[in-house]
């Protein structure tokens, strides 16, 4: 009898991971907890909040699973990997404690600091007057305020000068635009350089980078709008050399997971670093602790190997004993969202064109649910449409050539995914 999986979150990097693990002949079914019309074709559906623990915990028991899957950031801080390992349930993703590298930005700048790892330098503040003042001794120079917390990537604020930091810090300690997660803040010296990240799995000891991928932030073509959860994604990266990707493994993942089983809090699951390269060196901005999305996207389209071997033998510290193999074939992602995001947008608008796919091409769903008249948007990210191609020029037509077969209400995708034009 395969293994019942379960997966916590409703993206398409959840669609994408669930598509993985049902090739897996040793996965008898996936759950998605609360999933999407995507994965409820695949897999089914759980309709639980990813914040609701009591509930997973009790479906993880109605439902007989047996292995859990770590993708989103908000469960495990919350202990949900935790309490499925006291029920003996083996997971692959970090304890609430191992968590923090992620879900406070205060507790993983310390972590840095204490075991060398390259990093902008910063103070941590609790209260608002001590952190004025000391804006107020700073040089008036770009600065960068975060609320330490999970604020679903919108908590950094990147400031220009000290009246733009002092407004930021109204913005996270008085206003409480991000909530709780602006108890603390981090203060940080803006850094120049181009941004990267890097994806590891990692069973506590080991780590084993995936290849490289980029993703692209910004809502509209040409990197302008504004910040979204990510436009698309294509691997390998152009910009991530060999020896860049060598670098990041030995200064930032060796350090990070040897550091974290010093503390006592061993890193298990997918660690996902963000970089700042600069002149000085590699600077990490931040952990996450989960897969990227839309990264994760691209990733399992490359992923030859059985992922759920790869993520049991992680969950038990065997990773060191598994193959791992990609293929050579590059992938682009593109994501279609609906017209306004990440502001306001409608949604209820019937998608058409999901029957006019190349059968080798994945249609990973975000924002989508299934209603009687058929699949309708429900989300600012719609779907992601995924191609391989012996090329990564390739792979970029057929991405696009299907991406224009899907249609709804205000779709809208940025043109210029992995359109290369300079090689850093
Ligand atoms: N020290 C810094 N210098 C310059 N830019 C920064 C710095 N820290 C963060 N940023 C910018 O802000 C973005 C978000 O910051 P990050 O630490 O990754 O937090 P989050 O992803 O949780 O919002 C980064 O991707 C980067 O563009
Ligand atoms: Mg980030």
């Amino acid at each position: 009898m395969g293994a019942r999986v379960l997966l916590v979150g409703m993206g398409a990097r959840e669609h994408a991971v669930a598509w993985k693990l049902t090739q897996s002949p040793d996965v008898e079914e996936v759950f998605v907890a609360p999933g999407n019309a995507g994965t409820a074709q695949i897999a089914t559906n759980v309709p639980i909040d990813p914040k609701d623990i009591d509930s997973l915990i009790e479906a993880a028991n109605d439902l007989k699973i047996d292995f859990y899957l770590a993708t989103m950031d908000d469960p495990q801080p919350l202990g949900l990997v935790d309490r499925l390992r006291e029920r003996g349930l083996p997971c692959y993703g970090p304890t609430a404690a191992a968590a923090q590298i992620e879900a406070s930005k205060a507790w993983s700048k310390q972590f840095m600091v204490d075991h060398g790892i390259t990093t902008a330098i910063h103070r941590t503040f609790r209260d608002h007057n001590d952190a004025v003042a000391y804006v107020e001794s700073l040089p008036d120079a770009p600065i960068v305020v975060k609320a330490s917390g999970l604020a679903a990537g919108k908590g950094a604020l990147v400031c220009d000068d000290r009246e733009g930091a002092l407004l930021a810090l109204d913005t996270i300690m008085i206003k409480r635009a991000f909530g709780t997660a602006g108890d603390q803040v981090v203060i940080e010296e803006r850094l120049q350089g181009w941004e990267t990240s890097t994806h590891a799995i990692c069973d506590g000891e080991t780590a084993v980078l995936t290849p490289s991928a980029t993703d692209y932030k910004r809502a509209l073509t040409g990197d302008r709008g504004l910040n979204t959860g990510g436009m698309g994604a294509y691997s390998p990266s152009i910009d991530v050399t060999t020896a860049l990707s060598k670098a990041i493994e030995q200064e930032v993942v060796k350090p990070t997971i040897e550091g974290m089983a010093a503390l006592g809090s061993p890193f298990n699951g997918t660690l996902y670093p963000g970089l700042m390269i600069t002149d000085r060196g590699n600077y990490v901005l931040e952990y996450n602790a989960r897969l990227g999305d839309p990264e994760a996207q691209v990733l399992m389209a490359r992923l030859n190997s059985d992922l759920f071997t790869i993520c049991r033998a992680a969950a038990e510290g065997g990773l060191s004993s598994v193959d791992i193999s990609w293929s050579k074939e590059p992938a682009v992602g593109v994501v279609i969202a609906s017209g306004g995001y990440p502001r306001e947008y409608t949604t209820g608008h019937l998608i058409d064109g999901l029957d006019k796919i190349d059968e080798d091409v994945q249609v990973f769903h975000a924002g989508t649910a299934l209603t009687p008249k058929g699949v309708v948007t429900n989300g600012g990210r719609v779907l992601t449409v995924v191609a391989r191609g012996p090329t990564l020029a390739a792979a970029r037509a057929k991405a696009y050539e299907n991406a224009q077969f899907i249609r709804f209400e205000g779709a809208y995708m940025r043109s210029d995914i992995a359109e290369i034009e300079e090689i850093r």
